[in-house]
């Protein structure tokens, strides 16, 4: 069985103050056990402050981008260490903001990806087509270039241990939700894709978030898809409650 996780992607909002009180908001909402795992990506400005506030909690904290490189003159740019060294477990990498305005490539993701496993954090790489692509009938290319590229030169037990976040650029904060078939569909071709690439036994254990207007009002009919085992949540992760109502649904 997979465990699923529900990861908050806080994007570009939030100050230090109001970080913490929102990660305290969810902690004290989180006080009926859950067999999800829950991860928390505020900006890097913020991760120390909200490492302090989960601190001694089963909450994750995810930064949402790093550099492939040890340290050096890479102005602006944070390493993986340093990602660890405040606290976090996870990373989202690839994501399409990042691709579509930050120069990300299918090589860069790589990259990135080989360095945060070699440093023990856990990638949530982000993948998934525009709306141009899917009119043009090539999600299934995009996403299989995107997943190969983003995979290669991986251990099996690599892939099996990070996170894949199908995230239709479409569905991206526009509260047009991909539906549930369409969702569950790319799910399931990713899950496949990775059976070819490593094995089945990998693709069991791979688990493959949905991002894309994921509210508390869809999430439990997403979520009951058999190859959708989390969330990767924008605009809804920046209240407690609904964040929560998502956690829950
Ligand atoms: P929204 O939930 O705001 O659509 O954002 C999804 C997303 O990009 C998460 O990474």
């Amino acid at each position: 069985m997979r465990k699923r996780i529900i990861a908050g992607n806080w994007k570009m909002n939030k100050s230090v103050t109001e970080a913490a009180e929102l990660a305290r908001a969810v902690v004290e909402g989180m006080k009926t056990a859950t067999e999800t795992e829950v991860v928390l990506c505020p900006p890097f400005t913020d991760l120390t402050a909200v490492a302090a506030v989960i601190q001694g909690t089963p909450v994750g904290l995810g930064a949402q981008n790093l550099h492939w490189e040890e340290k050096g003159a890479y102005t602006g740019e944070v390493s993986a260490a340093m990602l660890l060294s405040a606290g976090c477990t996870h990373v989202i990498i690839g994501h399409s903001e990042r691709r579509q305005y930050f120069g990300e490539t299918d090589e860069s993701v790589n990259r990135k990806v080989k360095t945060a496993l070699k440093a023990g954090l856990i990638p949530i790489v982000c993948v998934g087509e525009t709306l141009a692509e899917r009119q043009a009938d090539e999600t299934a290319a995009v996403v299989e270039r995107q997943v190969r590229a983003a995979l290669e030169g991986l251990t099996d037990a690599q892939v099996a241990g990070l996170v894949i976040a199908y995230e239709p650029v479409w569905a991206i904060g526009t509260g047009v939700v991909a539906t549930t078939e369409q969702a569950q569909e790319v799910h399931a071709f990713i899950r496949a894709l990775v059976g070819k690439l490593c094995s089945e036994s990998v693709a069991a254990a791979l688990r493959i978030q949905y991002g894309g207007s994921m509210k508390p009002d869809n999430a439990g009919q997403l979520l009951a898809q058999k190859d959708i085992d989390g969330g990767l949540i924008g605009g809804a992760s920046l209240d407690a409650r609904s964040f929560l109502d998502i956690v829950y649904a």
